[in-house]
């Protein structure tokens, strides 16, 4: 899968692209993340890509012409029209069932994600470009770089091969095999740290037994 990230920051994915299972899942192949500065496409003295708001008021509105031009040079990227995705606390939740869908490819083998910055971008981007728009939680952050990245990390761990073991990603907290219910707990050795003991069902062998047991431990 591809994902084209439009930034004003495209530095804040280094660390994303570069390290552990996403890392690792873009060296082979299986993903890939293009960033592109918004800057690049503006035509303003010093890469200006934000303005005051019309109708008054605090903070800075980033301009139509950038970002239309931006989405413009990345769709002729693909061979197909690709989604595009805001990221803005105004936008539906981000949740396990939509990860699920952008990574079965229902929606295409592209995305392209759109970070804003200050106020947002000007509504009319949002009218004419963005097809989705999603929060990643009730709450405002200062741009869109980390919900970007979230995003693309719940979907690229859905998709085969990312993560080592296949089961891991299919019995897990909000997933389907869980009735979309939170994960049971876990405990690894040994068996009983500083007085604290690992249920006796998980030690008892009994593979149904610790099924049921797991379960019973799932929160709604
Ligand atoms: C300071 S916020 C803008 C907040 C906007 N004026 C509002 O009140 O809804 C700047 C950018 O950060 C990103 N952002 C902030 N919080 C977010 C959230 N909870 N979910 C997704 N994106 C968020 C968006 O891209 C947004 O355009």
């Amino acid at each position: 899968m591809r994902f084209d990230v439009l930034t004003l920051f495209p530095e804040a994915f280094a660390a994303f692209t570069g390290h552990s299972i996403i890392g690792r899942a873009v060296e082979r192949g299986l993903i890939s993340v293009h960033c592109h500065d918004i800057r690049d496409y503006s035509t303003l003295r010093h890469r200006q890509v934000d303005d005051v708001p019309y109708g008054g008021g605090p903070g800075m509105v980033m301009m139509c012409e950038p970002i239309f031009k931006a989405v413009e040079a990345v769709q002729a990227m693909g061979e197909a029209p690709a989604p595009v995705v805001y990221l803005t606390p105004q936008g539906q939740p981000w949740a396990q069932p939509e990860a699920e869908t952008w990574a079965a490819g229902d929606r295409g083998e592209r995305m392209i994600i759109l970070c804003g910055h200050y106020e947002g971008v000007d509504y009319r981007v949002r009218e004419a470009l963005v097809q989705h728009e999603y929060r990643i939680g009730d709450y405002v952050l200062t741009g869109g770089e980390l919900p970007a990245q979230v995003l693309m990390d719940s979907v690229a761990r859905l998709r085969p091969g990312v993560v080592g073991t296949a089961e891991s990603v299919a019995e897990e907290s909000f997933s389907v095999a869980l009735d979309r219910k939170r994960e049971y707990p876990h405990y690894t050795r040994p068996a009983e740290y500083a007085g604290m003991a690992v249920p006796d069902v998980l030690l008892s062998g009994h593979h149904a037994k610790i099924e049921a047991w797991r379960r019973g431990q799932c929160r709604s």
